[in-house]
């Protein structure tokens, strides 16, 4: 299972709590990214520029797609922006879940850290832009709606547990 969505969405708490309940690895393509660099995703962007990153990003991304094994896959907000991924998306063989949220709710949850450099300045008219350029992208990609805002994290499991439950396969 796939959890695309844009900051502050949930991904990463939603997964983590989806891994622990259903006993599958987590994949959270950022930390993929920060391990196998050794960098903070703010380093990365400030070293070596956002599209350094997004390859970086990409790579993470595909690795977790093709682990081969039922895993949760907390996947970066961005990574619907290149084709490359949102294909890769749209052909796993995984149930893909768009967390969506309102803006004012993702905007204040993605400013509680300090780690997200695309926020630095403006975040809500940042959080605006992004949504318009992304919500068709997370739709495109998406197998499923799920909606968070003012839902705490385990109620968002259990409705994605619920949709595996169903007649399809577990995935
Ligand atoms: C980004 C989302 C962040 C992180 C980076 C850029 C984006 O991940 O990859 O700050 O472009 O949406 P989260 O969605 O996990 O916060």
């Amino acid at each position: 299972m796939v959890l695309v969505g844009l900051m502050g969405s949930g991904k990463t708490t939603t997964g983590e709590i989806l891994a622990r309940r259903l006993g599958r690895p987590l994949f959270d393509s950022d930390r993929l990214v920060e391990a196998q660099t050794g960098r903070t995703v703010r380093e990365i962007f400030e070293a070596d520029g956002e599209d350094a990153y997004r390859t970086l990003e990409t790579a993470a991304l595909l690795d977790a797609l093709a682990a081969g094994e039922p895993a949760v896959i907390a996947a970066a907000g961005g990574v619907v922006i290149r084709e490359e991924n949102r294909r890769a998306l749209r052909d796993a063989d995984a149930l893909v879940v768009w967390l969506r949220a309102d803006l004012g709710i993702l905007t204040d949850r993605a400013t509680a850290g300090t780690h997200r450099p695309l926020l630095d300045r403006d975040p809500a008219g940042m959080m605006a832009a992004m949504a318009r350029d992304r919500d068709a992208w997370y739709r495109e990609v998406a197998d499923t709606v799920v909606d968070t805002t003012e839902r705490p994290p385990e109620d968002v499991a259990g409705e994605i547990v619920a949709l595996l439950g169903g007649d399809g396969p577990a995935r």
